[in-house]
């Protein structure tokens, strides 16, 4: 398969005070990140908070530029935002004059779709993300839960073949969290979209990932990237739970903790 996206030694370096001084030192919220992803890849990235997993996707969606280091998708640079990448923000992000329908259908009309088939692809993402009802609402009147739905019915809605996602499942409950998983599952089976998912959750990123990226923080770069070879679907909470995928689970906790000699990755 060709790759979809190449990262080649992306840096974004921040000038910042520490402690009293007033002199300012050099922060790299991203360091030499080097990532080659497939087309039609599920790719999830871990690390702790301040390693630069915003940065990286905000890079990546052409939102801001990054101080070095080059992206392509398709072999074309990446020189700011566009309709092939879709984007699911950390914030939700909605336009909030908009109702829900009208936040969905954004996308469509930047794409000049018409009114009745705009109509028509904002009902079946309405329906997916289970927010019938609520569609001539606006962002103000919805939980934080739901508004994270509305971002992902809208960046699904437009079709982009690259879908960008900032812990796109952590406001909402556990419950919904895993009909999401599914659904996203489903969904990028069927239209062999290239994802990049950020999480916060071990589980989740066991769960979804062909391979996860785990980073470090100060400088935020890739640590190590684990394959994940486990058969979908992948049952990741209950009974179910195969003891390969805690393996993976404790192999990925492990190198967050900085513990990872504690496993045997022979194992996996
Ligand atoms: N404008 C800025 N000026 C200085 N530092 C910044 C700026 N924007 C981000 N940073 C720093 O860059 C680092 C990376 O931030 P980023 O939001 O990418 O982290 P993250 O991995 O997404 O964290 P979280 O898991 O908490 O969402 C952080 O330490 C942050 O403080
Ligand atoms: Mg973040």
């Amino acid at each position: 398969m060709p790759n979809k996206i190449e990262m080649n030694n992306l840096s974004q370096v921040y000038y910042v005070r520490s402690g009293e001084s007033s002199k300012k030192s050099a922060f790299y919220a991203l360091k030499d990140f080097t990532l080659s992803v497939r087309d039609g890849e599920f790719v999830v990235v871990v690390g702790p908070s301040g390693c630069g997993k915003s940065t990286l996707l905000g890079i990546l969606s052409g939102l801001f530029k990054a101080n070095s280091g080059s992206i392509a998708i398709d072999g074309e640079t990446v020189e700011g935002p566009a309709l092939d990448r879709g984007f699911v923000m950390q914030s939700y992000a909605l336009f909030p004059w908009r109702t829900i329908r009208k936040n969905i259908e954004f996308g469509l009309e930047i794409k000049k779709i018409p009114r009745k088939e705009r109509g028509a692809i904002s009902g079946a993402y309405i329906d997916l993300v289970g927010l019938n009802g609520f569609e001539n609402r606006y962002p103000h009147e919805l939980s934080g839960g739901m508004k994270q739905r509305v971002a992902i019915a809208r960046a699904l809605a437009y079709d982009p073949k690259v879908l960008l996602m900032d812990e796109p499942f952590a406001a909402v409950d556990a419950q919904t969290r895993e009909k999401l998983q599914d659904e996203l599952i489903r969904i990028w089976k069927k239209t062999n979209k290239t994802i990049i998912f950020v999480t916060h959750n071990i589980e989740e990123a066991v769960a979804l990932a062909d391979r996860v990226v785990v980073m470090t923080e100060n400088p935020g770069t890739i640590k190590e990237i684990v394959p994940i070879d486990l058969p979908r679907p992948r049952v990741s909470v209950g009974t179910g739970v195969s003891e390969r995928y805690s393996i993976f689970v404790n192999k990925i906790w492990g190198l967050l903790h900085n513990e990872e000699e504690s496993f045997e990755s022979a194992k996996l």
